[in-house]
Formats: structure tokens, sequence, C-alpha cells
């Protein structure tokens, strides 16, 4: 059995499918990647799964049961750290962990020692004490992260953990996040798609409510071919029109997905000399995560 399975998910807002039947497995351990713009319909899963929306239709599991049907069940399985912060910022680090762990019936002794772990994890034992109004927004989040722990939940839910963070931050986050990686399963949304590529075994792209490519992150790269060419310049809708390799424009720049930048880069350069197209910079570059979520995302793809 897997830790999630999700079928034919649909959730409708006023007409709108912000979640257009989408379907998933997650297995034990596994840290998975909801990847996509604004509106992809991350959050939407998210909420859902985490039993705080009901689908429209379609079904999901969550450590055996059933969101819809067995909210309770799935609920004392999970834990949840969503973008907007919902601690505490009067109390102490250790008080909102205290508060978040009698929630979920834990002894006094129980709760001390997963507490003292939780803020170990996250490298925030010597601020236990603090009150949380002075914590940088990093230390928010490492907080959240914590809390989201501390129950030791099957699945952990955590809807773009980083987002707002400065560079070094999130880097720091992406270790406690592995580091809580094991028994939990991990369902993480991003836009950032170095994220996704530094954490996540597989990754689901979506895309206005829908799944568009589910893998390996070395493997979604991997189907795009070798190198990536990209190309700065004007009039590049004039080369587009001529080129019979898949790629991507937006503005003054292109992407070509080829399998031998060098031997091609020359014949592109002039076949643009000769439809009129202006090359500024052209760049040979194995492709990223980023080129494969362009490719699938920014019109137009000529296949
Ligand atoms: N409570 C809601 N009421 C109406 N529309 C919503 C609601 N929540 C989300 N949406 C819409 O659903 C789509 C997906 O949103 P969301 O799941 O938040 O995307 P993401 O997390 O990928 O940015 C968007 O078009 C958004 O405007
Ligand atoms: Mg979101």
């Amino acid at each position: 059995m897997e830790t999630i399975e999700v079928k034919n998910l649909v959730k409708v807002f006023n007409g709108v499918r912000a979640v257009d039947d989408i379907s998933f497995d997650v297995s034990e351990g596994e840290i998975f990647g909801l990847l996509g713009p604004n509106g992809a319909g991350k959050t939407t899963t998210t909420l859902i799964l985490a039993t705080l929306l009901k689908p429209t239709s379609g079904e999901a599991r969550v450590a055996g049961y059933d969101v819809a049907k067995e909210p309770a069940k799935v609920r004392r399985h999970i834990g949840v750290v969503f973008q907007e912060t919902t601690l505490d910022l009067d109390l102490t680090a250790r008080e909102n962990l205290d508060f978040h762990a009698r929630l979920y019936g834990l002894s006094k002794l129980e709760r001390e020692r997963r507490i003292r772990e939780a803020l170990e994890l996250v490298d925030l034992h010597d601020k236990a004490d603090v009150v949380v109004k002075k914590f940088s927004g990093g230390m928010k989040r490492k907080l959240e992260i914590a809390r989201g722990l501390i129950h030791f939940p099957a699945v952990l839910f955590l809807d773009e953990p980083t987002t707002g963070l400065d560079a070094h931050t999130r880097r720091r986050i992406w270790k406690y996040i592995l580091d809580a990686k094991g028994d939990t399963t991990v369902v993480l949304t991003t836009h950032y798609i170095e994220e996704a590529e530094k954490l996540c075994d597989r990754v689901a792209v979506m895309n206005r409510g829908r799944i568009i490519a589910l893998d390996k992150p070395g493997n979604l790269i991997k189907a795009v071919g070798r190198d990536v060419i990209i190309l700065e310049g004007e009039n590049l809708e004039k080369l587009a029109e001529k080129i019979d390799f898949r790629f991507a424009l937006e503005g003054d720049k292109m992407r070509i997905y080829v399998e031998r930048g060098d031997e091609i880069l020359p014949e592109i350069i002039e076949l643009s000399s000769s439809v009129g197209t202006k090359i500024r910079s052209a760049i040979i570059r194995r492709p990223s995560l980023e080129d494969v979520f362009i490719q699938l995302t920014v019109r137009p793809v000529r296949q």
C-alpha cells in the first residue's frame, strides 16, 4: 500500500477547476514535490490531502484513510506547515510547541521529550524560551517545521516552506527537511525549481490544476534533451518559424532543446542571420529542472 493515493481528484471553486483530475501515489519515506506557478492548484491539493478542504470529486487516501470519509483518522497521522504563520507570537517557542502537542494528547513527559527533539532538529533549542515575536522570518519557519514534526507524523505537508526566506536560510531549512525524512513521508509544494531539484525524490509539475509531468527530477531533465541553447536577441520569432527543434520563446529569450548544442549552434546562428534575427548572446548548457518547467508550461512549444 502506498502512503498517499490520489485518484481523479477534482476541486471546483465557482466554476474554476482549481484541481482538475489529478492522480498520483506517494511511497513511504518519499519526499514528493508539487511544483508549479502561482494558481497551479498546489495549495488546494495540499488542503484536500490534509482534510482541510473537501474535494468536489475523486478520491484520496492518506496513511490508509480516506480524506473525505475519515478525516479525524487522517489528521492523527499528519503534520502540516502552511505558508501563513499560525504561531502564537506572544508565546515562547516551547509554549507554542507544547500547545500543539497537547492537541495531540501527548503526556507531559512525552511532550517534554518531543519538544526537546524537535527544537534540536531545527537548531532552536537555545531559543526555546524566547517569545516568538522576537524571531526572524527564518526562525519562525523552522519553528513551524518543528511543530509539524512534534507528533512524529507519518506524513508531513509543507506548503512553500521557504517562500520569502533568504537563500542562506532556505538552504538550512532544506537540510532540516532532509533530516526529518526517513519514516516521515513528505509532500512539499514549491515554485522554486532548485528546491524541487534538491529535495524531492519525485516531482509532479502542476499547471492550471493539472499534472503535466511526473518523474524523478533527473528523468525530467533527461527528457528535455542533452543540451539547451539559450539565445537572446531581436526578431527571434522569425527564427522560431524556421527551426525544427523543440523550443520555448519568451520575449527576447529563446530556449532550444537539442542533443548536441555545439554541433547545432553554428547552424542556428547561420539560419538566424538569413531570416533577419539578430542574436546578442548564445549560451549552451545542460538543462536544469527550470528548462523542463519552461518547456512544459510556456507557450509556444513546437514538437
Ligand atoms: N477558496 C477559494 N475560492 C475560490 N478560488 C480559489 C480558492 N482557493 C484557490 N482558488 C483558486 O484556485 C486556483 C488554484 O489555487 P491554489 O491552489 O492556491 O494554487 P497554488 O497554491 O498553486 O498557487 C487559483 O486559480 C485560485 O485563484
Ligand atoms: Mg499555494
